[in-house]
């Protein structure tokens, strides 16, 4: 069995700026990543699906390796909205890219990893996958095998039904449908940006966004703008065995 430590948008701030939101981040990374390293230190692998730092923080990249390499467990970093991908690479210079894109595949034995670079091309906040990007993963796709494939990536695909979210989506989402749509082994999902638990079917597979390390977003149906809520932050725990694919949610303490 493979067990995989999932955390998503820590949003970290360089020490003496201001915390978003009223909310240190440092506190609560720092909660998940003890429990990791007490609980989950059989991990496989670490995943941070994006929105590592909150944005024009690039001193917070290197906050985020010092309390990573703290926890002695192997890691991988995404791209979020909020990330800078030359920043990011200055910090951790060893990530793995694609044509200047932070995306990269990864064979963990009884699971294959694929992670996605969505970030826009101009700095706006929804998520693309431009060709240079689906042609990379359409070969990851066809040399993938019959072990189950899980794909993380920042901005989810589809829509959740909360319009604030929904306008940041993975805009054009077509390539990625027709590309996991032509996958019959198990494959799921996984992204961040959303700032909540949700899970669902998309494309054929399963698809689950994730609770912030940091703050979260209402379920707010109505409003078309953003809305913070006071839920706790929380994390994911993935356990793969044989083809079988299981998704903890875990609350940590606000
Ligand atoms: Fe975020």
């Amino acid at each position: 069995m493979s067990k995989v430590v999932w955390l998503t948008d820590p949003h970290l701030v360089a020490p003496g700026h201001e915390p978003p939101q009223g909310v240190d981040p440092l506190p609560r990374l720092r909660a998940a990543l003890a429990e990791a390293a007490a609980l989950h230190a059989d991990a496989a692998r670490i995943v941070l699906s994006g929105d590592l730092v909150q944005l024009r923080n690039p001193e917070a990249y290197r906050l985020l390796r010092e309390e990573l390499e703290r926890v002695r467990m192997p890691f991988r970093l995404l791209v979020g909205n909020h990330d800078d991908r030359a920043q990011l690479l200055d910090a951790f210079p060893e990530t793995a890219t694609v044509d200047g894109f932070i995306q990269s595949a990864e064979d963990l034995g009884d699971v294959q990893m694929l992670y996605l670079d969505t970030l826009a091309h101009d700095g706006k906040h929804h998520g693309e996958l431009c060709p240079t990007r689906l042609q990379w993963l359409e070969r990851q796709i066809a040399a993938a095998d019959e072990r189950p494939l899980l794909v993380f990536q920042h901005h989810p695909p589809c829509d959740i039904g909360v319009p604030a979210l929904d306008r940041l989506r993975l805009l054009d989402n077509t390539g990625l449908a027709r590309l996991l749509k032509a996958r019959r082994a198990p494959t799921h999902l996984f992204c961040g940006h959303v700032h909540r638990n949700v899970s669902g079917r998309w494309a054929g597979h399963p698809f689950a966004t994730l609770k912030s390390l940091h703050v979260q977003l209402a379920f707010d149906m109505r409003q078309p703008r953003l809305v913070y809520s006071d839920e706790p932050p929380g994390y994911g725990v993935i356990l793969v065995d044989g083809g079988d694919i299981v998704v903890h949610h875990r609350d940590l303490p606000a």
